[in-house]
């Protein structure tokens, strides 16, 4: 079934700019001239690993490192690297500067909850619930008070059986219609929740007589010990799940089902949110896990929103921030100053800077290589050299860029392989940036003269 599942996930896998990176390439703390999709930026890649390093051992709190270099250097990859690198346990929220300007929502309301989206917390909640193999199952029926033709699960009588002991329940309409929901039968192992009746099938017991010789079944064993037993339930979730449960006073479960339609959440909200937390943690029943969050094009914030991140720096409950710019001295905005990366000297001055070199040439036809590789381009060597040329005078976004429609040009004309002419083809019919800008300047300035 499995392999099934596999082969289809391949086939529509998204290639995304950034899905050759598999991790900073790093053994131990140093960087292999090519590993994990890496290339170069040696320096860079070396400074991410000790930032890794100290997020893991919880020495970075509080802190931010700002990624500074030129267009196409690799700082959206070293950050992308380091989320890979930190693993799936923990949380690594990424957005762009101007996405916090919305219509809807306050810049800095956007800013917070993804702050908030950047730090889990672990959260041991004990239940009470009756668990064990269904022995025996009968549900009642009556007919529907509205709809005489249609029969309403009103009840149930329920065995239940675990490794110590057997009883019979009688078993309300809720957990009836629940059971019938999961498709419950005898010799499923069930767990029904004590307190609010929610019935979820674990899967099928490991005892219980096999219809067939393959079946799509998870097998559990027969629980031990009593049939109501408190258990542990762990949840991951984050502080921004938290505020938004206690914004709508949810439980835990309407995490599973709820919308998730955006809207402000009040700081009252936030405070009691804390709190709570607090308290979980000092009673020994959750655990904080600080996350990263990325905010790629960092000089697209304004002053308002770069004061706000300093103050939400200092607060206990902070994810540790990332940073990337390709400005050199800019104006902050909302401001007529100018200042490095276009960001407040207060803000700069808690920065660790990583800085990102332009690439040589040799480097460029190896990442361009490895991009095509990643979209399954063949493509001869006079084109990728003729490519990584266009990646030096241009820039390496580009270049990358042009891959795929290249590749499209030679298909059509039936080749399996992408040749010179198709890229110079293709650079005919897409400009890069700074050209595009230049043509509508001087369309701008004929315009001006001619009125
Ligand atoms: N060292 C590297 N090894 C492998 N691939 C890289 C490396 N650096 C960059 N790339 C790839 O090259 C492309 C451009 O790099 P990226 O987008 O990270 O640059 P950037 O510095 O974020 O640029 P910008 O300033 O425009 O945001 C991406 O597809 C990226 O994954
Ligand atoms: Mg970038």
């Amino acid at each position: 079934m499995s392999e099934i599942r596999e082969i289809t996930s391949a086939r529509f896998r998204r290639v995304g700019a950034h899905s050759h990176i598999k991790g900073l390439g790093l053994k131990g703390l140093k960087a292999l001239p090519v590993a994990d999709g890496m290339v170069g930026q040696v320096k860079a890649r070396e400074a991410a690993g000790i930032i890794v390093k100290m997020i893991k051992e919880g020495k970075m709190a509080g802190r931010a490192i700002l990624l500074a270099g030129p267009v196409g250097s690799g700082k959206t990859a070293i950050a992308y690297a380091i989320a890979k690198e930190l693993g799936e346990d923990v949380p690594f929220i990424s957005i762009s500067g101007s996405e916090v300007y919305s219509a809807e929502i306050k810049k800095s309301e956007v800013l917070m909850q993804a702050m908030r989206k950047a730090i889990g917390v672990r959260i041991h909640e004990y239940r009470q619930v009756y668990e064990g193999e269904i022995t025996e199952l009968d549900i009642k029926f009556e007919k529907n008070p509205y709809n005489p033709y249609q029969q309403v699960p009103v009840g149930a009588v329920l065995g239940l059986r675990t490794k110590k002991e057997e009883k019979r329940f009688n078993v309300g309409q809720n957990i009836a219609i629940g059971l019938i929901n999961q498709g419950c039968r005898v010799g499923d192992i069930i767990e029904i929740d004590a307190e609010t009746g929610r019935v979820v099938r674990l899967g099928r017991s490991m005892e219980a007589k096999r219809t067939a010789d393959i079946e799509a079944e998870r097998y559990v064993p027969v629980p031990d010990g009593t049939i109501l037993k408190e258990k542990e339930f762990v949840y991951t979730v984050t502080l921004h799940d938290l505020d938004e449960m206690q914004a709508r006073r949810g439980s835990f479960l309407s995490l599973l089902f709820g919308g998730g339609e955006e809207k402000e959440i009040s700081p009252e909200i936030r405070e009691e949110v804390d709190t709570k937390v607090k308290e979980l943690v000092n009673a020994g029943r959750a655990e904080i896990i600080p996350g990263v969050l990325f905010i790629d094009e960092v000089h697209m914030l304004d002053i308002e929103l770069f004061s706000f991140l300093c103050r939400a720096m200092e607060s206990e409950l902070a994810p540790i921030i990332i940073l990337a710019t390709n400005r050199g001295i800019a104006r902050i905005r909302g401001t007529d100053y100018k200042s490095p990366h276009g960001m407040p000297p207060d803000l700069l001055d808690r920065l660790l800077i990583i800085i990102t070199e332009p690439y040589s040439r040799d480097e460029i036809k190896k990442i361009l290589e490895i991009r095509a590789k990643e979209e399954n381009v063949k493509i001869s060597e006079k084109a990728l050299n003729y490519l990584t040329s266009i990646g030096e005078k241009h820039s390496l976004r580009y270049a990358v860029q042009l891959l795929t429609p290249a590749y499209v040009i030679a298909k059509e004309n039936g080749r399996d392989e992408v040749t010179l002419e198709d890229i110079k083809k293709v650079t005919k019919l897409f400009s890069d940036v700074s050209k595009s800008a230049r043509y509508l300047k001087e369309l701008e300035e004929k315009f001006i003269t001619v009125s």
